[in-house]
């Protein structure tokens, strides 16, 4: 009987548990969970035996491959999967999918609630601004960022975007102004929301050339990843513009001397919450377990993302 694991730091809610323990019971697996876990030593007991593993955020790195014996699928239960060693899992011949769209409506209707916190100045009762008739960049068009475009039309935001692997019929067909530039974004936009994987290319890739072209008045959005954004360039920009103000899920390393220094121009969520949400959890983690059995049974290699 295939044993499949759901290994996660950061628990989904449990109705997601529960979908993911009826689908894979339904196809005669065995379902284990670990929640909460402290250690990569414990994550390594845990996925010895298991032939599928199903995980969020989770580090699974060449170490965690190679304690994995049996493994035959691993499928992170939402967009990002920098959190897997994709060239170790494909030396080792294990199948990697991501579950991408599951958990998009979470990440960008929070995206938008970052925006109104800034903009009501962290709801302290101040005299805010509102978002009707602001300019906002989307810098990356996939799902979280086609649904933050929808969701901000809806605030009446006036709204652009740069995407190169995105045709720009796609972007303009959702009355999105297409830009050929990260640089043409920010000199145009207010607000950016940042909605780009981390990669070898993206990492840093977010630094005081794009943030001191922004219009007064600057605000950027962070859902995406803290590796994206040089954190020197932060510091910088912070320095030396009185109006940048900056709002990340995602804290970054430097999060405390921001946030001491800079207290009306900075917040970070405690963790990562983008994508908790109940819907969302639900969505990415029974995505996640179909996936698998249609894996296991039918070789199905929809969403793989390894070579
Ligand atoms: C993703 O890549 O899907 C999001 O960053 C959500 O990550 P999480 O599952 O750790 O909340």
């Amino acid at each position: 009987m295939p044993k499949v694991l759901v290994a996660t730091v950061k628990p989904f809610a449990p109705a997601a548990v529960n979908q993911i323990r009826e689908i894979t019971e339904k196809a005669g697996y065995e379902f284990v969970l670990l929640e909460k876990y402290g250690s990569q030593d414990e994550l390594m007991g845990a996925v010895a035996d298991a032939d599928a593993l199903i995980i969020r955020s989770d580090k699974v790195d060449s170490d965690v491959l190679a304690a994995a014996g049996n493994l035959k699928i691993v499928v992170r239960a939402g967009a990002g999967y920098d959190n897997i060693d994709l060239e170790a899992a494909s030396a080792k011949g294990v199948v990697a999918m991501n579950t991408p769209g599951q958990n998009s409506n979470a990440v960008a209707e929070l995206a938008l609630g970052m925006m109104v916190y800034m903009a009501r100045n962290q709801l302290n009762g101040t005299s805010g601004t509102e978002l009707s008739g602001k300019t906002l960049g989307i810098h990356a068009y996939g799902y979280v960022g086609k649904l933050v475009a929808k969701i901000a039309k809806g605030f009446g935001m006036v709204v652009y975007a740069f995407d190169p692997y995105i045709a720009r019929e796609m972007i303009e067909g959702d009355g999105v102004t297409c830009l050929d530039s990260a640089k043409a974004l920010y000199g145009t936009c207010q607000y950016i929301s940042l909605h780009i994987p981390a990669t070898a290319e993206t990492r840093g890739s977010i630094n005081h050339d794009l943030l001191s072209v922004m219009p007064e008045g600057a605000v950027l959005v962070n859902t995406a990843r803290k590796e994206v954004v040089d954190e020197a360039s932060l510091e910088k920009i912070f320095e030396g513009r009185q109006d940048f103000r900056y709002v990340s899920d995602i804290a970054p390393d430097n999060a405390a001397h921001l946030k001491d220094t800079y207290p009306d121009r900075c917040f970070f969520t405690p963790k990562k919450m983008g994508a908790q949400t109940s819907e969302a959890n639900i969505n990415a983690g029974m995505a996640a377990a179909r996936q698998i059995v249609a894996f296991l049974e039918e070789g199905d290699r929809t969403f793989q993302v390894n070579k």
